[in-house]
Order: C-alpha cells, then structure tokens, then sequence
C-alpha cells in the first residue's frame, strides 16, 4: 500500500517538527512539505499535491481558513484537517465551510491524529470513486476572476485584460476576458477588436445558452484569448439585465479554464454578481487615502456578503515619495496583496494607442513582469508579502 502523503502547515517550527514524530510512529505516512504560512501552504499543496493537509488556523500572512478555500479550488483531491486550538470555533465553522473535512484540537496524541488522518483519507476515496473525481481523471477545475475597484481610472482593464492574456499564454485551455464595463467598456480598445459581437447582441437571446452558442458572441484575439465584449453605445448597455449577465457568465465559466471579468468602477449590480460568482476578488486600489479610504469600504462590503476570503487587493497607481507604503496599505485593507502593478505611463499609454497590451509589446519590462507575477498569483504559484504594522494604517482605518 502506498503511504500516504502529508503537508503539515504551522506558523511554529517544533509544532510541525513534533508533528513529524507523532507520524514517523506509524509507518504508513510520509511528510512531503512543511509550510509556516498560508501562503506556503497554497504553493506547496499546488505543487505537490498531497493526500492531507494538517492546517494550522492561525499564522501570519494568510491564515489557515483563507488557505483551505485556496486549495479545496486548486487541489479539490487533497483532504484539509484543521488543527486548533481549544476556543477556536467560530474559526473553525468557517475552515470547515471553507472546504476544511475534519479537525483536530491541540494537544492531541499519535493516536487521534493517525485515526483522523485515515478517516479523512477512506473518505475522500470513497468520494473520489463515486464522483470519477480521482487524480488523473480529474476535471480541470474552472476559475474565475472578478477585478473590481470603487474608484475610476485605478487601472481595472490595464490589469484585467494583461492578466487574461498572461493566462492564455500559460494555460493552454481558453481563457474568455469579459467586459462587464457595459457602458463605458474599454477592452475592445486596449486589445485592438472591434465590437462586432458583443453583449448587446446576447439581451434578446431567451434560449439556453451553451458553450457553442456562446462561442459565436466571442471575439477572438491573437494571443489564444476569447473576450466578450461591451456594446459600442452606452443604450445598448441597459439591455443587459443583473439576470442575462449572470446567465452568461455561469455558462461562459463552465465551458472555459478562466473567466476573467473586467467591472465597472463602482459596484453595480452586475459587479455584485460577478463578485458572488468569482472564485477570486482582486479589488484595485491606488496607494492614496482616497483610493485605500473607498477600498476599505468596500472590503467592508465583501465582508458583510460573506465574500472577503476569496478577496485579494492590488496596487497600482503612481508611485511618489507620499505614497503609502504597501505594507501599510495591506494592512489597512486587511487583505492579501496579489500583486503592485509597476506604473509606467509611457509604455501602457504607448499600448494603449497601439491597441496591444504591455506583456504582449514589452514582455521583458518591469510592469509586463509585475504582471506576469500577478498571473502565477491567481494561478496559486506565489507567495504574497508578508503583512506589515504602522502609523498611517490608523489613519486610513479611522476615516
Ligand atoms: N501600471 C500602469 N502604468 C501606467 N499607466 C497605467 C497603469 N495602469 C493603468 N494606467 C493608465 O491609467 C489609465 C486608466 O487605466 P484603466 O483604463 O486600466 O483603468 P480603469 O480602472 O479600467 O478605468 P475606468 O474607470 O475608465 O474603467 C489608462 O490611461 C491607463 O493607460
Ligand atoms: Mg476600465
């Protein structure tokens, strides 16, 4: 019998050390990786694929909650146990709802932990048999990206549609970019397409919308990528309901790899919707007060609609002396930083003009590599900074 594969993820290293013993006394499993933060934990867990993850709740950086919606999406064949402490249950309802199968309370004996371990394991088999969800005949998981941001101009498309390209690059399934700036969308004009197809087109179509019918309403553009666009005027927008736009956007998201979705600045209902659907958030934001004062609320916002775990911000924007610093500016969000796009206005202007996106004109630049971090970020490749304290954060939260 194969042993079974273990990630042991704890902030402290003779946690995970002691872990390890209680293990060894039992010859059927091998640890494969330790992780000493969220973040870690997604990479590792990505990359090797374990059986289980022993997940620690709170550690520094991404906790253990946020951690375990990340891999149930990316590994949904790995089993997550949650280990805690005693008084830790509100967190763990969450973990558990995050896609979390058993936990463990501290301290606990070889005993409970092997029996844990092995229950979760004949479960997860039995699963995996019923649903033909085994590794290797695994369906490839589907995901969809929601950028957003409340202010105008943070740089939502610039991101959006060199984030959908960095996809089609890598992945070689279809990657659809959606302009869900109805009125006043820009991704025909950063990528050059005309808007012969587009979302207007689809506000009188009643029958069911399969990934064939939808096809026809896509724009193909050279980099592999598929992009629906907005309409060319703005009437043509309001036909466009919360509902159709919902409708396509769930059929769009089960027929392709990646859904990326441009919103509106603001949050209108359509971005709300995007939003609920999305597997990940990444709210843009500028590094001023006003631009981190309208993030925090609506960081706010996704917390009270049961959305900010799967919310992540990125900076963009001028970077000044005055600028706060991004440490700063993640905490005063609270959330994971995905990525600080680099501001280079001659090239993205010069792009711009040229109708081809930065990664595609400029690849080897520091924003197209910014960028390209950004990808491997939502592909759950990367580690994020860690979080930092300070002054200016008490300021933002106080406004
Ligand atoms: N990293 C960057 N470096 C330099 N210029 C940038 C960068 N990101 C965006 N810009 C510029 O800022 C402007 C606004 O960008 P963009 O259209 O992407 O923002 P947006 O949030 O989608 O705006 P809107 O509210 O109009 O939808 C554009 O002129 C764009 O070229
Ligand atoms: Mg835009």
């Amino acid at each position: 019998m194969s042993k079974i594969r273990i990630l042991v993820a704890d902030d402290i290293p003779q946690t995970r050390t002691e872990i390890q013993r209680l293990l060894s006394l039992e010859g059927h499993f091998t640890v494969v990786g330790e992780a000493g933060n969220g973040e870690e934990a997604v990479r590792l867990a990505a990359q090797l694929q374990p059986d289980v993850v022993l997940m620690d709740i709170n550690m520094p950086g991404m906790d253990g909650i946020t951690a375990t919606q990340r891999i149930t999406i990316l590994v949904p064949q790995t089993a997550i146990i949650m280990v805690s402490i005693q008084g830790e249950h509100e967190y763990l309802k969450k973990a558990m709802l995050a896609g979390a199968s058993e936990y463990l309370i501290k301290p606990f004996g070889a005993e409970e932990l092997v029996t844990t371990i092995k229950r979760v394991v004949e479960l997860q088999r039995i699963r995996q048999e019923q649903t033909g969800s085994g590794t290797g005949s695994l369906p490839k998981r589907r995901k969809m990206v929601a950028v957003v941001g409340p202010k105008g101009g943070v740089g939502r498309t610039t991101i959006a549609a060199n984030l959908a390209i960095g996809l089609a690059q890598q992945a070689k399934d279809r990657v659809v970019l959606v302009d869900l700036d109805l009125q006043f969308g820009d991704i025909g004009l950063m990528l050059n397409l005309k808007p012969i197809r587009h979302w207007g087109e689809l506000a009188g179509v009643q029958e069911d919308l399969d990934a064939e019918h939808l096809d026809g309403y896509l724009t193909p553009h050279f980099s592999g990528l598929q992009a629906l666009l907005a309409p060319p005027n703005p009437q043509e927008a309001e036909l466009v309901t919360p509902e159709l736009a919902k409708r396509v956007l769930k059929a769009l998201g089960d027929h392709n790899q990646w859904l990326v979705v441009d919103c509106a600045a603001g949050l209108n209902d359509h971005a709300l919707d995007a939003m609920e659907m999305a597997d990940y958030v990444l709210l843009v934001a500028g590094r001023d007060l006003a631009s981190l004062k309208a993030a925090r609320v609506t960081v706010d916002i996704l917390l009270s609609l049961g959305l900010k775990a799967k919310a992540a911000a990125v900076f963009n924007g001028p970077v000044l002396p005055a600028s706060i610093p991004v440490a700063e500016a993640e905490r005063a969000l609270g959330l994971p930083v995905a990525g600080e796009v680099e501001w280079d206005p001659n090239l993205v202007l010069g792009c711009l003009n040229k109708g081809i996106p930065v990664v595609l004109a400029h690849a080897n630049t520091g924003i197209s590599r910014s960028l390209a971090g950004l990808v491997e970020w939502v592909r759950g490749e990367t580690k994020s900074d860690t979080v930092a304290k300070k002054s200016l954060v008490r300021r933002i939260l106080s406004l």
